[in-house]
């Protein structure tokens, strides 16, 4: 039996606990303040993958503070990118300095960990589980079972293993990268093709894959960014990344699109993670992009205009799960 951590027990973080705890494993979350620790030990949480399952508290331990939690085998970043530099000054004070995968969106996030913990401690990795929450309680698994590591990393290949076998335990699909520029610059691909699109559009991701204008749209980003991908010298996981952008749409076609969530709720979104080291990239190499930068001006307008907060981002109707 392994011992799991888990920072940020949000959409990601209960979603990787519940199947950990479903497969015979220890889990410890890592709250951010001690109300938000306070009410998962009160009241545990309701995950519906697609089935309902009822986590008790009684089955995991949750703390804000790292100090008061187990010793772990390896430890789970499931913050927003935004939040990883506060998380790493908490992550410090954990009993031990286990091995942390961060499972973050976008780039922002990945020099910070190689720098603060070294490579030999940090491994990146990405989901294409879709999840989000219903209610304060509860989380809906809409679609997306993969779990993507790269073949080639610093971490100590035993630990490695390690990890793998724990996550294939719990029912995830592991995919592999060659390396973790492929991983990393791959999800970004995807993610920023869809998820500023879908927001701005206020679209599902399955919408987006339909015939219409706004797949040529999807598939013109997508374009974009893999000729810049290309042009950096970066080959990313995904062998044909129109295909995987429309794959991703059908298959997380459910998915409330979390960046037009951040907007509606008026929190901070992940554009600046997702969309800027792309068009970074673009201007370094000179590839010519015309839709990327749009989408980064809406986003940003979105964000600061705050006209889309307070709106309602509906979530699907358990029963239409997948
Ligand atoms: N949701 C998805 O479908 C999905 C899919 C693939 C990848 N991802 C990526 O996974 C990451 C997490 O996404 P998410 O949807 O799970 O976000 P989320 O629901 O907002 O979860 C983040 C959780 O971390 C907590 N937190 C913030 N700062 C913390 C700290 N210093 N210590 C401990 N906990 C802290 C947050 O608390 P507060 O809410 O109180 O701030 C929240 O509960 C993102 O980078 C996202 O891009 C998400």
């Amino acid at each position: 039996m392994a011992t799991l951590g888990i920072i940020g027990p949000g959409n990601v973080g209960r979603l990787l606990g519940a199947r950990f705890l479903r497969a015979g494993h220890r889990v410890c979350f890592l709250a951010r303040s001690p109300q938000q620790a306070r009410q998962l030990k009160k009241r545990g949480f309701w995950i519906y993958s697609p089935r309902p399952h009822f986590v008790a508290p009684r089955f995991f331990s949750v703390s804000h503070r790292a100090s008061s939690l187990y010793p772990v085998d390896w430890i789970l970043l499931c913050v927003k990118s935004h939040q990883v530099p506060a998380a790493l000054r908490v992550l410090r004070t954990w009993p031990n300095a286990a091995p942390v995968l961060a499972l973050q969106n976008g780039m922002a996030h990945w020099k910070i960990l190689q720098k603060q913990l070294g490579p030999k401690r940090v491994l990146a990795g990405a989901t294409t589980a879709g999840v989000c929450s219903k209610n304060s309680n509860t989380i809906l698994h809409t679609g997306g079972n993969e779990i993507i590591l790269p073949k080639k990393s610093a971490v100590p290949g035993r630990k490695k293993k390690d990890l793998q076998a724990w996550l294939q335990q719990a029912g995830w699909r592991l995919r592999w990268a060659k390396d973790e520029p492929s991983l990393l610059w791959g999800k970004l691909l995807l993610n920023a093709c869809i998820n500023p699109l879908g927001a701005i559009a206020r679209k599902e991701n399955g919408e987006l894959a339909r015939p219409g204008p706004l797949r040529e749209i999807l598939l013109l980003c997508a374009r974009e960014a893999s000729l810049i991908l290309r042009k950096a010298g970066i080959v990313p996981f995904c062998k044909n990344p129109l295909q995987e952008v429309l794959e991703v749409c059908r298959k997380t076609g459910r998915n409330p699109n979390s960046l037009l969530q951040d907007l509606t709720r008026g929190k901070r979104t992940e554009t600046d993670a997702i969309l800027k080291p792309l068009l970074q990239l673009a201007r370094k190499h000179r590839a010519p992009v015309f839709c990327l930068p749009q989408l980064y001006d809406w986003l940003s307008f979105l964000q600061h205009s705050k006209i889309y907060a307070g709106g309602r981002v509906p979530t699907p109707s358990i029963g239409r799960l997948p």
